[in-house]
């Protein structure tokens, strides 16, 4: 098998955090672009615009490294994985014509439709005439969905008629070809699987929960994400093969034989509804908090996979292995996050916790500053605790939190409860 030498790691936030130790913890040597403070000791970072492809590329090219890694999706989005392979470097990231999987939501209903994977019924609007229509057709709950990339921000689900069609004219309004999309409500339990795939083969990982609205109870706005767990112990049986065999590969077919191939990550975000399993979106990139999960469950190296889906190698690779522990995963958010987080107060305590036993703190939103700890983002940690089962898992993760202090800071109470 190929010893990759060096890699480059693209982002700043926890997921990268957890992808580093992963991807360190399997022997490879990384470099990070921005990365943020809690990869310092492990890993030489280099100031970079992620939103820059080229930057990117010339980076990679700099650094001699044989492989990127590309975190977030406006990199992607903005074809920063196309600029890295035509400087003949291999990359972990889709072109961005395939990244519009995650980038444009009415993109990714037609190629549901023409793959034959279940979703929610839609409809595209561009005009606030058609987004009345759809509102009265599909009825409450309304699910009014920004067409484009929105940072979490996009998508309001809500009983309230005023507010759903109040979204949309936000959403028509946000960019020049603006579209918004309302589509059915889906009711049911809701799974995260991220699959790897060179764009032929396609390699599931284990399945996570995510927990996206801001409050216990799923109460409050939607968010970039406040907690995750793996295993799920009460999903069906053969859930992840059915949800491959019905979802990721008819979708990484179409795209191939459209001529579009997707090679990267694969997320979706499914429904296990009434009437069966629902996507209910794709992303391009893997998912924050749920990859800090899923990752802390790794046991076999992770570099190898990433270079594998990278250059057409998937088929050749022994898949992953996998404790059986449970991890969970809990976000510690800025004060009034989401909206507009506070930035710039102290958080004290995270060394104590992360010494703790299965327990590691990931960064996020955080800078250092005169030797103190400072919150600079919304998310500004995420606490890992893993456990024989979700149980005991939990009480790690919230009892590491018990020593971490952050003023009028947010976290949920509830993340796999009840859950085992
Ligand atoms: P998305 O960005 O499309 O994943 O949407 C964010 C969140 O909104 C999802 O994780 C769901 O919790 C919720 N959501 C999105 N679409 C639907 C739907 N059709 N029915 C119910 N909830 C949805
Ligand atoms: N956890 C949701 C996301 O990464 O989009």
């Amino acid at each position: 098998m190929f010893n990759i030498v060096k890699i480059l790691l693209v982002g700043s936030g926890a997921r990268e955090h957890a992808l580093l130790r992963a991807l360190i913890a399997g022997g490879d040597e990384v470099v990070v672009a921005p990365g943020n403070v809690g990869m310092t000791e492990a890993a030489a970072r280099f100031p970079l615009n992620v939103s820059d492809g080229q930057a990117i590329a010339d980076l990679a090219e700099t650094e001699s490294v044989d492989l990127v890694v590309i975190g977030p999706e406006l990199p992607l989005v903005n074809g920063a994985a196309d600029a890295v392979r035509a400087r003949g470097i291999a990359c972990f990231g889709p072109s961005a014509e395939a990244a519009l999987l995650e980038g444009s939501k009415a993109f990714a209903k037609q190629v549901m439709a023409a793959a034959g994977v279940p979703t929610a019924m839609a409809r595209v609007c561009t005009n606030q005439t058609e987004v009345e229509s759809a509102l009265d057709a599909f009825g409450p709950p309304f699910v009014v969905k920004d067409d484009g990339l929105a940072g979490g921000k996009g998508v309001v689900v809500t009983d309230d008629r005023r507010i759903a069609g109040e979204h949309a004219a936000v959403c028509l309004q946000r960019h020049g070809e603006a579209a918004v999309v309302i589509e059915e409500y889906l009711d049911g339990p809701e799974v995260s699987l991220f699959a790897i795939t060179d764009g032929v083969t396609v390699v599931p990982l284990q399945p996570a929960q995510d927990y996206k609205r801001l409050g216990d109870g799923d109460a409050g706005p939607n968010t970039g994400g406040m907690g995750a767990y793996s295993p799920l112990p009460w999903a069906p049986e053969g859930l992840v093969d059915d949800i491959v065999a019905r979802v990721i590969q008819p979708t990484i077919d179409r795209m191939r034989l459209d001529g579009v191939p997707f090679a990267g990550l694969l997320y979706a975000g499914l429904a296990l509804t009434s009437r069966g399993l629902r996507v209910v979106e794709f992303n391009a990139r893997f998912g924050d908090p749920e990859t800090q999960a899923v990752l802390a469950r790794l046991e076999s190296p992770l570099g190898p996979l990433l270079f594998a889906a990278a250059t057409g190698t998937l088929a050749e690779v022994a898949p992953p292995r996998w404790s059986n522990d449970a991890a969970v995963v809990v976000v510690l958010a800025a004060a009034n996050y989401p909206q507009a987080p506070r930035l710039g107060d102290e958080v004290c305590g995270v060394e104590q916790a992360d010494a703790l036993v299965d327990v590691a703190v990931l960064h996020a939103g955080t800078e250092v500053a005169d030797g103190r700890l400072l919150s600079a983002g919304g998310r500004v940690l995420t606490v890992v605790g893993c456990g024989a089962n979700l149980s005991d898992a939990r009480e790690r993760a919230y009892a590491a939190l018990d020593h971490i202090t952050l003023a009028d800071s947010q976290f949920r109470r509830d993340i796999a409860l009840n859950k085992d």
